[in-house]
């Protein structure tokens, strides 16, 4: 049976692609495990809040015991870490936003990855002191772009800042392995790309789920 963390990224509940392609893996993933757990963490309703000077004082203080008042700063992240450690897969539900993450998916992302909790930071490593602390845990990336043609090679790849954004933090989450990456394309455009593009998105996404529900 394993844990599966959901974060929604989407500024919007109505017409969602990205909640739609979630609600389709996590639905195969219950048919196909019906013991599966699931949390959700919705960013919309929840945005993380920005990293601040008094948030980066407490999270790098070195004194063993912290004040009230840091507690309080550091509650929220405290809170989403524990998310993140308690799940088996974390699955991202993003859009592109202006090439990019949105904002509340990168404060998530600010909140999550914090010295002494999910990396270490020693200069005695030489030229990489920094190291993840979690390890063993599936990352399941599923978006939506108004654009497409930013795969590998293809015009608009440059331009792609959300996938290697991701790939670049994922290590912090505890993913060591590649992530699997699901994208629906041309969502501005309505045409036939997007259609093809989402039918094989859903796809591809219940596959996905009882594969990792199962195996
Ligand atoms: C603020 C904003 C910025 C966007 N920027 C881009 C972009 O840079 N490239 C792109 O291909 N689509 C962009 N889009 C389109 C979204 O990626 C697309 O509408 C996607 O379906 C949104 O995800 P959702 O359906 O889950 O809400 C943007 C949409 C919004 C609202």
């Amino acid at each position: 049976m394993k844990t599966f963390l959901v974060v929604q990224a989407s500024a919007r509940k109505a017409r969602s692609i990205t909640r739609e392609l979630a609600r389709c893996f996590v639905d195969a993933v219950e048919e196909a495990d019906p013991k599966a757990q699931f949390h959700t963490r919705d960013l919309l309703d929840n945005p993380p809040p920005f990293v601040t000077e008094d948030w980066i004082a407490a999270a790098f203080s070195r004194t063993p015991e912290l004040s009230e008042n840091q507690r309080a700063v550091l509650a929220a992240s405290d809170e989403l870490i524990a998310e993140v450690k308690a799940a088996d897969v974390i699955v991202l539900a993003t859009p592109m936003y202006n090439y990019g993450m949105p904002a509340a998916l990168k404060a998530w992302f600010d909140q999550v990855i914090r010295i002494n909790q999910t990396f270490s930071f020693d200069l005695a490593r030489g030229e990489q002191p920094i190291e993840p602390t979690l390890h063993g845990k599936t990352l399941v990336i599923l978006t939506a772009r108004g654009e497409g043609y930013f795969g590998a090679g293809e015009r608009n790849a440059s331009m792609n800042h959300l996938e290697t954004h991701i790939d670049a933090v994922k290590h912090f989450l505890g993913v060591d392995a590649p992530s699997h990456l699901i994208n629906v394309d041309f969502q501005e455009f309505g045409d036939e790309r997007h259609e093809q593009s989402k039918a094989a998105a859903m796809k591809e996404a219940e596959a996905l789920a009882r594969k990792l529900a199962t195996g």
